[in-house]
Parts: structure tokens; sequence; C-alpha cells
């Protein structure tokens, strides 16, 4: 008789590094984006109605007529030279600094430029310091090199340089800072312009890479900037870049900048991931640049998510128990909820379900645990008419 063969246990043959839970947070942040009637101020996602459906289309066909080969065809690993030049041009413009031919490459969004300095500089137990909280795909891109990642806290100006600086003096020695010093993710707030400086001087005097994520820079209400870290120290900073905000995330679009040499790192580690980011979207946003159209397309964008934070705000504000407390983002996509009496948010978030809305726990964004009284609210995809109801729905379920 025939032994039926047994189920195989991939799990027996799992590398080390991937039999940690690194795949369950972004999961958990997703999940709510599929479930039907909620509000959900869970997913960092870009309203659709800031997508250039009509443009798209109009280059598409303009490729497809003058039988241009470059859109369809495998690019260089850097990425193709009108892409490169558009995006070093808008660096020029917006950060004012253009990166040399050799300090630039393009990638298939910024969490592809964080997988790859990880790549280049990480070993087992090597130290990553992040600020607390922080974007959790970076904490995930980090922990698959099998890195220790230690949280450095944050107020409402961003990064404490100076508790960082105490911790370097009391002998924590990264290989790399990585800091979102535009709108965080998730908590909503800026570095500081005098904390930028500091910074970048710690990173030179104890030999650490700062990896500065600028996802949401572009996206300020106030048309107010910090220089960037990168346009203070292009020494000892390597910026990872992404048009997902600000053009679409379907072309799955970003840059590294930095260091020649750390660039040429990232070039041959990219060599053996993906070879090169798709070529339609580099031509798709390279004439989106060059026509002008980003400029026009960033000012509604700006409006529209100034509006909704500003909904989020009031909101908030009307509804939530005394004892709460939020940021106030001047850009971005997140605010940040801190609830009254050391709430628990895990068990909030579970009950706001209940109520049909969707939020993600404050633990999720901390490597530690840290983050239990903690919610992050997302303004960028809820349906603006849907703001108050679901802060209403959501502040009954928080007890003063
Ligand atoms: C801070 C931060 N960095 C990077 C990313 C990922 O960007 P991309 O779509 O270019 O991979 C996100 C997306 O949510 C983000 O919030």
């Amino acid at each position: 008789m025939a032994v039926a063969p047994e189920t195989p246990r991939w799990d027996r043959l799992l590398a080390a590094r991937t039999r940690g839970e690194v795949g369950e947070g972004i999961a958990a942040v997703l999940a709510f984006l599929g479930v039907p009637d909620v509000i959900s101020f869970a997913g960092g996602f870009p309203d659709p109605r800031t997508f250039p459906r009509e443009r798209a289309a109009t280059l598409l066909a303009e490729f497809a007529a003058d039988g241009e080969a470059s859109a369809f065809q495998y690019a260089p690993t850097r990425g193709l030279a009108g892409a490169l030049d558009a995006i070093a041009g808008r660096l020029e413009a917006v950060q004012d600094r253009r990166p040399g031919d050799d300090e630039l490459l393009i990638t298939s969004g910024a969490i592809e430029a964080l997988e790859l300095v990880g790549k280049s500089f990480l070993d087992r137990g090597d130290l990553v310091v992040v600020e607390g909280p922080t974007y959790l795909g970076a904490i995930m891109a980090f922990r698959s090199f099998e890195a220790e990642v230690v949280a450095v806290p944050m107020d409402e100006h961003g990064l404490e340089v100076d508790e960082l600086e105490r911790r370097l003096a009391g002998g924590l020695r990264p290989k790399l800072v990585y800091a979102i010093p535009d709108h965080q993710n998730p908590a909503g707030v800026s570095l500081s312009a005098d904390r930028r400086a500091p910074l970048v001087e710690l990173a030179r005097r104890h030999g650490f890479l700062i990896v500065e994520d600028v996802a949401y820079r572009e996206l300020d209400f106030d048309g107010e900037a910090a220089p960037s870290l990168w346009s203070l120290a292009p020494d000892v900073v390597v910026q990872a870049g992404t048009t997902s905000k600000t053009f679409f995330p379907g072309v799955r679009l970003g840059w590294a900048a930095g260091p020649a040499d750390v660039c040429a790192r990232l070039v041959a580690a990219k060599q053996n991931t993906d070879q090169c980011a798709g070529a339609l979207g580099q031509r798709l946003f390279e004439e989106y640049v060059r026509r002008g159209w980003i400029d026009e397309q960033l000012a509604q964008s700006r409006a529209l998510y100034r509006r909704k934070c500003e909904r989020m705000l009031a909101a908030l504000e009307r509804w939530m128990p005394a004892g709460s407390r939020w940021t106030s983002p001047r850009g971005g996509f997140f605010s940040w909820l801190t609830l009254p009496g050391g709430g628990d948010a895990a068990e909030l978030a579970r009950r706001a379900v209940e109520r049909g809305v969707g939020i993600v726990p404050g633990s999720l964004f901390f490597p530690d645990g840290r983050g239990g009284d903690n919610v992050r609210l997302s303004f960028s995809l809820v349906d603006e008419t849907s703001i108050d109801d679901g802060i209403e729905r959501l502040a009954s379920l928080v007890t003063p």
C-alpha cells in the first residue's frame, strides 16, 4: 500500500535569519486595508486622488507611439541617465545640493535603499540606532540582516541628539544611525534645524553612517524645511528617498544619494538583487519632472493632506478625553496619539475594529516593546468625510 508522503515542513529548512517574526508587523498594518466598511487610520498609503492617471496614460501613449525602447528595456543598475539627471536636478532644486554622477543611484523604492545599505554594511549582531518610535519597515529591514536595533528617544523636536551623544560617550558603537528628520513616520514631528548640525558632527566624530529617510520631506504644509542631513554632510550621510508619496507607489521608485564609495557598494549590492529599478517607472518620473508636472501635483497633494490633517486634529480636539495627547504634524501622513493613564493601545486596536475603526498600536514602531500606550493615526488614505465619525468612535473607547 502506498504511503502518503508527509507534507514537507519547510520551516526546518529555513535560514536562521528568516525564522524570526520579521514580516508580522507590516502584515498587521495592511490587514485593515482589506476589511470592508472600516474607517481606517491604519496604513500610510497615499490618497488615490493624487495619482496622475491621465498624465501617466499620455506618457505611456507617447512612449509607445515614438517606438521608444528604453522605457521597456532593462536599465543600467545605477539607473537610466535621464532619470538620474531628473532626480539630481530635483535634489538641487529642493535640497540645494546636486549629487555628483557617482553619488546617486535609483532604487526600487526607499525600502530597497534601506535593504541595500543593510546588505552592504551589516553583519550579525551589528548595532543600528533608530529613533524611538520609527518606521516599522526599517526595523524589519535592519533585523533581516540580524542587526541589533536600539531606539533613542524623540521629543516634539525629533531625535534627542543630546541623549544619543550621552550614549555614544557611554560606549554605544552603532554602525548606522537611521533617522526620518521630516514629518516622521510614525511620530509626525520633524527634527529641529538646530539639532541637525550636531547630529552630523556626531557621525563625523564617532565614525558611523547616518541613513536619512526623506519619504515625507516634500509633503510639508507650510513650504518650509530645515536643510536635509545629506545636504549638510554628504560625507557621512546616505539619503534614502522615494517617489511613492509624491508620484505614485505603483512604480516602486526611489533613490540613494551619498558618498561615492558608499554608492558604489550599493550599486554592487543591487547587482545581485533586482539588477535595476523598472525602466518604465524611471522614464515616467523623468518626464513628469521635466514637464513641471511634479510641482503642480505636489501643490495639490499638500493642500489635500493638510485639509485632512486639520480635520483629524479638530476631531481629536473635539472627542478625545482629557489626558490624551497627540502631535500636530506640519506635513506627512501621521499623528502620534498618547492614551491617558497608560492605556492599552493593543486592546484599543482590537476593540476599535469591532466598532469599524482601524488603528495601529504604537508598540509596532519600537524595537523594544515600548509604545504600549501609543497609537499611530494616519490621515492620508481615510475618506475625508469619515474622519470625524471615525475619531468619535475611537474616542468613545478610550478610558479617561
Ligand atoms: C519613512 C518611510 N520610509 C520608506 C517608506 C517606503 O517607501 P517606498 O514605497 O519607496 O519603498 C515608507 C513607506 O511607508 C516610509 O514611511
